[in-house]
Order: C-alpha cells, then sequence, then structure tokens
C-alpha cells in the first residue's frame, strides 16, 4: 500500500488521484518517458497512444489506442549504484500488479519483458533524466491491436484481452502497477531490496540463452542461474565457465525456448 503518499491525478480536465501519485493524462504524445522526464518524483504521464514509443535498446515501440502507456517517476534517494536493481524490481512490480488482478501465467524475460509462453505482454524502459528520479517507462498490451500496426509483430505479442475477460479498465491496471512500483521503490530506497531476489530468480531462473555481448564475436549460450542484488545477471555457460554480466554489457539476450 502507498496511502502514506499525498493522492492527486491529474489530466487535461484536472486532477484525479491515485493511491498517492500525481498522474498527467494525454490523449496523445511522442513518447511519455519525454513527458514526464521533467516531473519529480510520484508524479506519473499516462497517453492514450504514442507517436514515438521507444524501447530498450533504440528500438521503436508500437504505442496504438487501447494500450497503457505509463511514464512513473520514481525518487532515487542515495547512491546511484543502489538503483541499478531498478529495471528488474520494475519487472517484479508489473508481474505482480497483474498478479493481484488475476493474471498469474506470466513471466519474466529478463530484464524485464513480461512474457506468456513465447509471446510479449509488456515492456520496460528506465530512464534517468535526472540525479534524484528514474523514469520507469512501460508499454502494456491491453485490448489494443499491435499486430495490426506492425505486421512483423505476428504472434510476438499478447494482450491482457487474450488473457482475462472482462479486461480490468485502464485505470484499474493503472493503479495496481503503480502501487507496486511504489512498493518496489521502497524496498530500495529501504536497502531491503534483497527480499525481492528469491521471487525475482524464480520468474526466470533456468531459461536457456543466448547472449550478444558489445565486443565479443559469437553468443554467449548458457543458462541464466540468478540475479543479485546490482541487477548482475549470472550465467552458467555451456563451456562449463560462469560469467555475472551486468545489463550494460548484454546487447541482446534471446531465449532458446
Ligand atoms: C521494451 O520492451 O523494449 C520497452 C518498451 C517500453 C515502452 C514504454 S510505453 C511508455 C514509455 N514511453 C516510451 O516511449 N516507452 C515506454
Amino acid at each position: 500500500m502507498v496511502a502514506s503518499l499525498a493522492s492527486t491525478i491529474s489530466s487535461p480536465d484536472g486532477p484525479r488521484a491515485a493511491g498517492g501519485w500525481t498522474v498527467h493524462l494525454h490523449a496523445s504524445a511522442t513518447s511519455t518517458n519525454d513527458l514526464a522526464a521533467p516531473l519529480p518524483g510520484w508524479h506519473a504521464v499516462v497517453a492514450d497512444r504514442q507517436t514515438g514509443g521507444r524501447g530498450r535498446h533504440r528500438r521503436s515501440w508500437v504505442s496504438d489506442q487501447g494500450g497503457l502507456w505509463l511514464s512513473a517517476v520514481l525518487p532515487t534517494p542515495g547512491p546511484a549504484a543502489d538503483w541499478a536493481i531498478l529495471p528488474l524490481a520494475a519487472g517484479w512490480a508489473l508481474r505482480s500488479a497483474l498478479a493481484d488482478l488475476g493474471v498469474t501465467d506470466t513471466r519474466l524475460r529478463w530484464p524485464n519483458d513480461l512474457m506468456v509462453g513465447p509471446a510479449k505482454l509488456a515492456g520496460i524502459l528506465v530512464e534517468r533524466f535526472r540525479a534524484d528520479t528514474a523514469v520507469v517507462g512501460l508499454g502494456l498490451n491491453l485490448l489494443n491491436q499491435p499486430e495490426t500496426h506492425d505486421p512483423a509483430l505476428a504472434g510476438q505479442t499478447v494482450r491482457l484481452a487474450d488473457l482475462i475477460a472482462p479486461v480490468p479498465v485502464r485505470s484499474v491496471v493503472l493503479d495496481a502497477i503503480l502501487e507496486r512500483l511504489a512498493h518496489a521503490q521502497r524496498l530500495i530506497a529501504d536497502r531491503s531490496v534483497a527480499d525481492l531476489l528469491p521471487t525475482l530468480n524464480t520468474a526466470w531462473t533456468g531459461a536457456r540463452v543466448a547472449i550478444e555481448i558489445d565486443g565479443r564475436p559469437a553468443p554467449l549460450t548458457g543458462r541464466l542461474s540468478a540475479v543479485d542484488a546490482t541487477g548482475r545477471l549470472q550465467l552458467d555457460a555451456d563451456d562449463g565457465t560462469r560469467h555475472h554480466l551486468s545489463p550494460l554489457q548484454v546487447a541482446r539476450l534471446r531465449e532458446i525456448l
């Protein structure tokens, strides 16, 4: 619960409250992450659609009407290194929020893609524009139709509408996610993030993966065995070696299903 925080949400029509957050609603945005960049902690931006939505590794992110396109600004007090785990914790928060809503058959693909089987339900892009905050950009397919807008996504995406009926309204999903993000923020700020690791590790441990690393000619293949409290990935490679990789080293991670 985030009851200790003040509650307001604002939109073109005025503020709306949600568990301590101030949420700015827009009909359209280039990228909600850019609108959120200058905002203080506990503000969030939601757009009905994005015209320049972006994903990790400079990929574009299809953000058509009917999805949840959210950027939540979290305060990041203390040393920057403490917050290296945030992208993973955000994945945990998203997965937990959906479980709270009855969607339980999701898994995480490292570092924070939310998957159902081989299909992607949601993605997260954490960006730091200021030293005292982090923007957690989160795209979740609800009722939208990403494949219609990008046929290359055929078979690769899944929506909440494919998983549960009736689909909760966007504001309910939003509130559940913001509550869990606040929870994740508290755990990191309180240096209690180790509490998350067992759950996080069960969300992906054992996946067989091929990892492309900048400057290395061939991908490393092996099994993910854990992540540590700094967000580093432990890979037990097929050649018997063990690697600890920071998210910044990983150019691409492909699952071998
Ligand atoms: C990924 O899986 O590569 C991350 C996708 C993140 C998309 C979200 S949608 C809201 C926010 N605004 C953006 O431009 N990107 C993030």
